[in-house]
Parts: structure tokens; C-alpha cells; sequence
């Protein structure tokens, strides 16, 4: 087929299109951002029919960095950009944005301790709550990655009272990723071919990683985890303990510790997977598109507040199994069978943000003293 250079390309009919979404990406010339950015600009965060405004933000220092990072995104030509602001200025940053990806943070410095490093980003997460409060969408979808994630976002609802508690959310989707990528390993099987994996409450070593519920695709058929992980292994090795060990002993201590280990071998935090982790999170949250949302019959695991499902104390930011209904609604797979392992490593986990939360209500009654 020959085509005339007179015959008008096929552009894109503008109704094919989603309405444009305002992105803001905090924390932006930071290393996840730089993963971050070109997956929002070519759909993976808000699907591949939403075209975007991308609102970066970063500390007056970072301003430089973030011009070079502006060029980078000109010189992607990605179809679905339609501008790009940078700024260090939190009314900017948030005036009408509609999905906040709050990366930025203080970093853990050497010598400090948790309530350090909590004030520090206390601080960061009232201002930039209230930020949102006064200037943001009034449906704004809240993702939270700054450690610590949960209690970030904990502090970001606590000082922004107009949008609802179901618009805010904190990552685990890299916990979660991290599990998939584990259990498939061991049963080996693609990826892909594992499902129903869960992880419970914080964004931090008490998380619990849960396989109860998972099932993978064999060629044997779709099995529970535990027998294709028995199928997996070396004949005589194969009985019920070992498979019991491997979870107790292996999965759950990897997948844990998972974030400290890849800083141990290069001597930087996570920040490719993390940053595919937010397209996963925000992407089933968010998009239309039947193939983007989380596919049927599985679930996801997301930080978000509490309504004292599974016992826990209403109002934490506690990670659960999540199914996306149609309409963006994020709903907690209730009714799971849970195993006196994983009933006392929620109890912990629960204690842990607990504890995390009322050290930011002191942190709270400081800052208004001092006022
Ligand atoms: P980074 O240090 O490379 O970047 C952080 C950026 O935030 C820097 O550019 C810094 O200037 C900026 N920043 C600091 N204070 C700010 C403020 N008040 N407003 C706006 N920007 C500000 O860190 P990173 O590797 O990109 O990680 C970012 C955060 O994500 C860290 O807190 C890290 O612990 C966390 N993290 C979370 C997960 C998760 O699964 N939830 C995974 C990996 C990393
Ligand atoms: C991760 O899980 O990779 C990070 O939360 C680790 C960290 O401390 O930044």
C-alpha cells in the first residue's frame, strides 16, 4: 500500500480522549521521580486515553534540576503531555490538582530517630494538607510514597477535612509487587499467573505479607499457593512443613525487609520499582479503560483509612486486599479466613501505626504550643 504525502495522518479525534487530569508529583527531582515522570506523561499512571498537566514541586534548591527534568519531558514528545509546571510553591502545586503524588520527604539522616524523622515530615504533610484543603480538587486521589507512608498520609487527611477519606491513599502496591514477584518465583510460574497475594497494614517491617488466600495458575490447573509451591519443589524436600517453613522462614522476612536489602546492595532506596508501583496503584485506581483496573476476580493491596475492617482501629492508614469498582470506588475484600499467624501480625502492625500516630498528635500539640 503506497500512502500520499498529501493524505492527512491518522491524529488522534480529540473525543477519543479522556478529559485531561492535573498531576502534581512532589518531591519530583528526587530519584523516584525521575522514574516517575515518564510514566505519568505516557499514560501508565492515569491511563493511556487521559492526556495530563504535570505540575512538579520541589524544594527551591531543586528548581535547576527540575528545568533539566522539564526538558527531558519536551524531548520525550510524549503525545499525552499537555504542559509542565514546576514550582516550589504549595499553592501553585496544588491549585485544581486532581492527583497528588506525594513522594517528597525528609530523609532519614544518620543519627536520627523516629521521632526525628517524623517531625521532620510532619511538618511536610500539615502544610501540605492543608495545601489541598485550601487549593486542590475537590475529588483530588491522594497516593502517599514518603516514608513514613502511612502516617504521612495519616497526617495529610488529619489537616485536610473537605475531601473524603477515600481519596486518600499510601503505597503498598510495592509490597505487594514484591510478594507476586516471590511466590511466582518459587512456584515457578510467570507473574502474571499468581493471584489474591495480600498485604496487611504498614508500609514497614511489621507489614504482613499473606499468601493464605493466593492462588496460581499450574499446568495443573489454578491451585491454592501452598500446593504449587509444594509442586515446585525438589521431590523429598516436598511435605507440608517445608512449605509451611519456606512462608514463615523465606517469603514473609524477604518481602519485609525487602526495602532494606535493595538499599544494602545499591546504596540507594528503591526507586524504578517504587515508581512502577505508583503507575500500578494510581492506574487501577483511576482509569476507564477495562484493561488498566484490577483484573476480575483479583485484588490489589492499598493504604488506606481504615473503617475498622478486620478490627482494626478506625481511622489508621492501614494496607488491605482492595477490589476498584467501576466507578473509582475502593472497596476491602471482607470475610477472609485468617490464619493465628496473620491475626497476630495484624495486631502488631496495628500497635506500630498506633504508636506512630499518637507521636504525630504530640508532634501536633508541640508545634501548636510553640505558635
Ligand atoms: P530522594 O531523596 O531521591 O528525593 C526526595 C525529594 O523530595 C528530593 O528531591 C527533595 O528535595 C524533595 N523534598 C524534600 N522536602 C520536600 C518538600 N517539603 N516538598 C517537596 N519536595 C521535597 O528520595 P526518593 O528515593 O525519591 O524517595 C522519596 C520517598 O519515598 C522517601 O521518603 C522514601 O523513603 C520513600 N519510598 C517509599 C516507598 C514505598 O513503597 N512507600 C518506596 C521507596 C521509597
Ligand atoms: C522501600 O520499601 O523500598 C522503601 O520504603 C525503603 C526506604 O526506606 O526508603
Amino acid at each position: 500500500m503506497s500512502t500520499s504525502h498529501t493524505d492527512l495522518p491518522a491524529f488522534t479525534p480529540a473525543e477519543a480522549l479522556s478529559p485531561a487530569k492535573r498531576v502534581l508529583i512532589t518531591g519530583a527531582a528526587g530519584q523516584i521521580g525521575y522514574s516517575l515522570i515518564p510514566l505519568v506523561a505516557s499514560g501508565a499512571v492515569c491511563g493511556s486515553q487521559t492526556p495530563v498537566d504535570i505540575v512538579l514541586l520541589d524544594i527551591p534548591q531543586a528548581l535547576p534540576s527540575l528545568e533539566g527534568i522539564v526538558m527531558e519531558i519536551q524531548d520525550g514528545a510524549y503525545p499525552l503531555v499537555r504542559s509542565i509546571i514546576t514550582t516550589d510553591s504549595l499553592e501553585v502545586a496544588f491549585k485544581g490538582t486532581q492527583v497528588a503524588l506525594m513522594v517528597g520527604g525528609f530523609p532519614r539522616l544518620a543519627g536520627m530517630d523516629r521521632k526525628d524523622l517524623l517531625t521532620k515530615n510532619a511538618q511536610i504533610f500539615v502544610a501540605a494538607g492543608k495545601a489541598l484543603d485550601q487549593y486542590g480538587d475537590r475529588d483530588c486521589k491522594v497516593c502517599v510514597v514518603a516514608n513514613p507512608a502511612n502516617t504521612n498520609c495519616f497526617i495529610m487527611k488529619d489537616n485536610c477535612p473537605s475531601i473524603p477519606a477515600e481519596n486518600f491513599t499510601c503505597l503498598t502496591r510495592l509490597d505487594h509487587n514484591r510478594a507476586l514477584w516471590q511466590l511466582a518465583s518459587k512456584a515457578k510460574v510467570p507473574v502474571g499467573d499468581v493471584a489474591r497475594v495480600t498485604i496487611w497494614g504498614n508500609h514497614s517491617n511489621t507489614m504482613v505479607p499473606d499468601v493464605d488466600q493466593a492462588l496460581v495458575r499450574t499446568s495443573a490447573g489454578v491451585v491454592s499457593a501452598r500446593s504449587a509451591i509444594k509442586a515446585a519443589m525438589e521431590e523429598g524436600k516436598d511435605s507440608d512443613e517445608a512449605v509451611s517453613t519456606w512462608i514463615s522462614g523465606t517469603f514473609v522476612p524477604t518481602v519485609q525487609t525487602r526495602g532494606a536489602e535493595v538499599i544494602r546492595v545499591r546504596q540507594k532506596s528503591s526507586a524504578m520499582s517504587a515508581a512502577n508501583a505508583v503507575a500500578d496503584h494510581v492506574r487501577n485506581w483511576l482509569s476507564t479503560v477495562p484493561s488498566e483496573r484490577v483484573r476480575a476476580n483479583d485484588w490489589v493491596s492499598m493504604g488506606i483509612i481504615s473503617k475498622g475492617e478486620y478490627g482494626i482501629q478506625p481511622g489508621l492508614v492501614f494496607s488491605y486486599p482492595v477490589q476498584i469498582d467501576t466507578n473509582g470506588k475502593i472497596k476491602v475484600v471482607e470475610n477472609l479466613e485468617l490464619s493465628e499467624a496473620v491475626k497476630a501480625g495484624l495486631k502488631a502492625t496495628e500497635a506500630e501505626l498506633a504508636s506512630e500516630r499518637d507521636m504525630y498528635f504530640t508532634i501536633k500539640a508541640e508545634l501548636a504550643a510553640q505558635q
